[in-house]
């Protein structure tokens, strides 16, 4: 189940975040299903030893977006980026294939307005789970400073 194409028309907007280390701000879309993750074995384990609950997280990033119910944390986005869009959400700052935490760990598309729209990031993913459209950075943007305002 790769990421719904429609994503911003059919979920909402469930939390806007900046990124620590730049000026970037990210929109998370919910509220999601459970997907790819839910039944990955390497995923389902370390939910097991971590105690943590598998539950559907959404869609981070809008015109990068990563579905992280369909994230299983293999880690070849962050490999293939050339402009480093990406970081692991459990250990921020980390871009490196492997710096994930654990299988329950996702790719955070922090610096989406790095994307220089190469399209690797899709073309890798091995769960389809990463949509790239320049078409959504007018609804990041339009998003982003209603956002700001209220
Ligand atoms: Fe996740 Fe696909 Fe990247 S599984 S870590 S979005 S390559
Ligand atoms: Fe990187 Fe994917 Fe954009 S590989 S440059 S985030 S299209």
């Amino acid at each position: 189940m790769p990421i719904d194409p429609n994503f911003p028309k059919k979920h909402q907007i469930t939390g806007k975040f900046k990124d620590p280390l730049s000026d970037n701000y990210y929109l998370v879309w919910g509220p999601g299903r459970l997907a790819e993750a839910a039944i990955d074995p390497k995923v389902k384990s370390d939910y097991q030893a971590s105690g943590e609950e598998i539950k559907a997280l959404g869609v981070h990033g809008t015109f990068v977006a990563v579905d992280w119910d369909s994230c299983i944390a293999d880690g070849i986005c962050l490999l293939s980026c050339p402009v480093k869009v990406f970081e692991w959400y459990k250990n921020p700052g980390e871009t490196g294939r492997n710096d994930r935490k654990d299988y329950t760990d996702k790719a955070n598309p922090v610096k989406e307005a790095n994307c220089i729209w190469c399209m690797a990031c899709v073309e890798v993913c091995p769960t389809k789970a990463i949509k790239v459209d320049q078409a959504n950075l007018e609804i990041h943007e339009k998003e982003i400073a209603r956002i700001s305002l209220n």
